[in-house]
């Protein structure tokens, strides 16, 4: 069971016309990431529980088939909450399952996981990973048998004992269910793991690779992560030993140093510096003498010559002008347009068909 029901409020403007679960990651749709993981530990039956544009996620998921997964989807009437989501696909459910938040990219071991709730007979366990600052995540606090003695979802700084918090990865016995009303906005984390603490409610601590992709700067971490090899994912090889994977029909007349991604139709001219750490989608073209670092360009953009584009995001269909500088985790959304000379930096966010004139903005 999967949780992608959230608005992804946080990663606009990418989510303001692509929900969530399918914006591209590096090459592939970000949920897919997660499906391929829960393949590797033998799950091929997985339901996702859809809200905000459902239907486009079935359009680009389609039935699993192509993944070797069967893939069912559950709309929910409205906003039902963590725990009432799950609630509404009981009557689907095993006795046993996995519960997942669909906004983390991870390589947790969950065979593991699963080995080790079957072993403690526990109710639910949370996998658990350390760090900094557990302030916008659900803190954990573990006896030495690993049965939770605390969980505080969201804790003010104060309250930080521990820099375990849960992962999002959850097994479950169904009949923790019956603690959840029909039909009703119920929260897992507030209302029903303080109900299990000291009542069978695990948690297993990780040091595997873990991020919620929720922000801009998350997700350009999570796309270094995997074209660095940090997070094990089937990108990994389509890189080999170069760290490169440029597409065939890529023509390359600057340079391109790796790790970096260039697909299908993309056009480098010449005296461009791409890379490292350059995502080029399906027919993006870079212009002569223009320099992209640290950033990802989806489907068609087309920058203009003499550019710099440092840590930012380029969402598919748009154009940039000749000269213009876009850094400091700046995020242009789909169909923009900027024109020559502008400068957007500052984690500056563009909404979606947005044109810019020549010269008009510098911060
Ligand atoms: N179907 C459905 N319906 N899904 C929902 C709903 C809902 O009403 N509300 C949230 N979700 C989905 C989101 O899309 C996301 O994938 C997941 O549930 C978690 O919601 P977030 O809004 O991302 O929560 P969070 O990141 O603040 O906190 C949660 O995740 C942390 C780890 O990233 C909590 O589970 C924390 O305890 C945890 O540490
Ligand atoms: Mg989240």
């Amino acid at each position: 069971m999967i949780l992608v029901g959230g608005q992804g409020t946080r990663l606009r403007p990418l989510t303001s016309t692509v929900p969530k679960p399918v914006v591209p990651l590096v090459d592939r749709p970000f949920i897919s990431y997660m499906l391929e993981w829960l393949r590797e530990h033998g799950i091929d039956d997985v339901i996702m529980s859809c809200g905000f544009l459902a239907t486009s996620v079935r359009n680009v998921l389609g039935d699993g088939s192509g993944m070797g997964i069967r893939l069912r989807f559950i709309e929910e009437p409205d906003p039902r909450g963590t725990a009432g989501a799950v609630k509404l696909a009981e009557p689907m459910l095993d006795e046993r399952f996995v519960m997942l938040n669909g906004d983390v990219l991870t390589d947790i071991d969950l065979t593991e996981q699963i080995a080790q709730h079957a072993a403690t007979g526990a109710r639910a366990t949370l996998a658990l990973v350390p760090v900094a600052d557990p302030t916008a995540y659900g803190l954990v606090i573990l006896e030495e048998n690993r049965s939770v003695r605390e969980f505080v979802e969201k804790p003010s700084s104060d309250s930080v004992e521990s820099n375990l918090i849960s992962a999002g990865a959850y097994v479950l016995e169904r009949d923790v269910l019956d603690l959840v009303a029909p039909d009703r906005n119920v929260s897992i984390e507030r209302e029903v793991w303080p109900l299990l603490v000291g009542d069978g409610l695990y948690g297993y601590p990780s040091d595997s690779y873990w991020l919620d992709i929720g922000t801009p700067a998350r997700y350009l971490q999570g796309t270094f992560d995997i074209i660095e090899g940090n997070v094990e994912t089937a990108v990994r090889e389509r890189l080999g030993s170069d760290w490169l994977a440029v597409h065939e029909s890529a023509e390359v007349f600057g340079r391109v140093i790796p790790p970096a991604v260039l697909e299908r139709g993309v056009r480098v001219a010449e005296g461009a510096h791409v890379g490292s750490l350059a995502v080029l989608a399906e027919g993006v073209s870079v212009g002569a003498g223009t320099t992209v670092e640290r950033s990802v360009i989806l489907n068609g953009s087309e920058i203009g010559e003499g550019c710099q584009l440092r840590d930012c995001i380029v969402a598919a269909g748009c154009r940039v002008g000749a000269r213009t500088k876009i850094t400091g985790g700046a995020v242009l959304g789909e169909g923009v347009t900027i024109g020559a000379d502008n400068v957007i930096t500052r984690g500056a966010r563009i909404f979606p068909g947005v044109t810019l004139p020549d010269g008009a903005i510098e911060f």
